[in-house]
């Protein structure tokens, strides 16, 4: 990598390609994260002059910082442990999210106090650091693409500090409509806004997110909307946001490869001992988020079961649900309520050689490869997603094709409902019932559907999704 303090292409995330931990010896033990931005970016080549800033999450981060251990071409701020706690678990993940994705109990949450405002002085301090940090990186007009919900600040912060650069800024979640984002105090809306709207172009998932977007834009900001053929642009305060869409797709060269590893194969060999022999396979592979929405998933194939006797035995309800987010009490207690409730159909169905619910929380990647080839049922029912790769993914590696449960709250249902079996994330019976239609879909239709399925899936992969994003920028 070239002289790193004049980067001509900027990444900003909170979280970053690897992660550090300090080991039983005290040395730091590092760990590389997979995902879209990282074969985005490794798509621009090593001579791009590029630098990805991203936050030290834990104290292993941290002192990978404080000993200057780094990789090349990354660059990790560490701001003081309860700013960050305080932006990432208090603002980031338990409002910012929470609002986008729908998921408070209104008549109790969310609750804007003086602890929420001392949360947010700390958002606004985390946000101010990578702008900080982003300013003095960057080349003069260099592309800078700002990540996600943590940084909504950024780009209006980086606009006062260099006027000069090209920024873009990405929506990986969905964007809560106008009445629903106006549950968080004006000003805080306001600013949330503003902030995005500092970048040159604000990219979503799908068209409905940027739609949102825009209306809340126009709903809090006064700011006036146009739809030019198709694209939108929000302008405010004399500046014009161009609003655009791009919906990421599977890296299906790379999982096609990674999905016929020998490990792979061991662990499909070692699942189908699990579940018996010709049992059909419902999957789910799901980081337990909130907003996936497991539980009802559960209860909907409960329900199968007690409406369809006739799959009792024959089905086995394959559920990788892995952690996330366990320094919050709502994610471990909901947590806790998947296990309780798929041991509670295990006693409820089970025989002595048929366990209906198979439970697995132990992030395994190869494994979930193995249910995804094995996959009778693809189950994707979450409350509201940004996209969901996981339905991309299983269509494009499954091996005697898949049927697709989708919610059609999933920014995938964009490019995939056609093909899919669509349900209501909220309505059980109609959820059990989708499930059945899975189970009984002709094998021939099944295999047209997911053909369709993974070529719509593989449409733009993620090299592709970030050089879209950069030659929009002009970069
Ligand atoms: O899946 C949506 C998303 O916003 C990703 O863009 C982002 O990487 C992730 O959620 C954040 O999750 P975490 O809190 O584990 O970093």
């Amino acid at each position: 990598m070239a002289d790193s303090r004049a980067a001509r292409i900027l990444v900003a995330s909170n979280r970053g390609p690897v992660s550090y931990s300090v080991a039983g010896d005290g040395t730091l033990e590092k760990k590389r994260g997979g995902g879209g931005l990282v074969s985005g970016l490794s798509a621009i080549g090593p001579d791009a002059d590029a630098v990805w800033v991203c936050a030290a999450l834990s104290d292993g981060d941290r002192e990978a910082v404080r000993q200057g251990v780094g990789e090349p071409g990354s660059r990790m701020i560490a701001v003081p442990p309860e700013v960050f706690g305080a932006a990432y678990n208090g603002i980031a993940n338990s409002v910012l999210w929470f609002v986008h994705h729908m998921l408070y109990q209104t008549p109790l949450e969310p609750v804007f106090d003086e602890d929420f405002r001392d949360q947010w002085a700390s958002y606004e301090a985390y946000n101010a650091a990578f702008a900080d940090a982003l300013a003095e990186e960057a080349a003069r007009e260099a592309a800078v693409l700002v990540q996600d919900y943590h940084l909504a600040l950024v780009p209006a912060m980086l606009r006062e500090r260099r006027p000069d650069l090209r920024v873009g800024h990405f929506s990986h979640t969905p964007w809560a409509p106008p009445d629903y984002f106006r549950l968080l105090p004006d000003d805080v809306a306001a600013q949330v806004l503003t902030g995005i709207l500092g970048a040159d172009r604000a990219g979503f998932l799908t068209r409905r997110w940027a739609g949102a977007f825009a209306d809340c834009c126009a709903a809090v900001l006064g700011a006036s909307v146009s739809d030019d053929g198709g694209t939108l642009t929000v302008t405010h305060e004399g500046r014009t946001t161009v609003l655009g869409v791009h919906g990421l797709g599977a890296d299906g060269d790379f999982l096609r490869e990674r999905a016929h590893r020998p490990d792979v194969a061991e662990r499909m060999e070692a699942l189908r001992a699990e579940t018996g022999p010709g049992r059909r396979l419902i999957v789910r592979v799901d980081r337990t988020e909130l907003s996936k929405n497991i539980v009802r998933g559960l209860l909907a194939y409960r329900q199968l079961l007690h409406d369809h006797p006739g799959w009792r035995s024959r089905v086995v309800h394959v559920a990788f649900a892995y952690p996330s987010r366990q320094d919050l009490a709502l994610y471990r207690d909901y947590t806790a309520e998947v296990s309780r409730l798929a041991e509670r159909i295990n006693a409820e169905y089970g025989t002595a050689d048929w366990t209906p619910v198979l439970l697995k929380v132990d992030d395994d990647f190869p494994r979930s490869l193995a249910a995804y080839r094995l996959a009778d049922v693809a189950l994707v029912n979450p409350i509201r997603d940004g996209m969901n790769l996981v339905a991309k993914e299983v269509p494009v590696v499954s091996d005697h094709g898949v049927a697709l449960v989708l919610s059609r709250e999933a920014g995938a249902f964009a490019e995939l409902g056609e093909d899919a079996i669509t349900v209501n994330p909220y309505d059980i019976r109609a959820t059990a019932a989708a499930l059945n239609t899975a189970l009984t879909l002709p094998e021939a239709e099944r295999a047209a559907r997911t053909k369709r399925l993974a070529d719509a899936a593989t449409a733009l992969p993620p090299s592709r999704w970030f050089l879209d994003q950069l030659r929009a920028l002009g970069g």
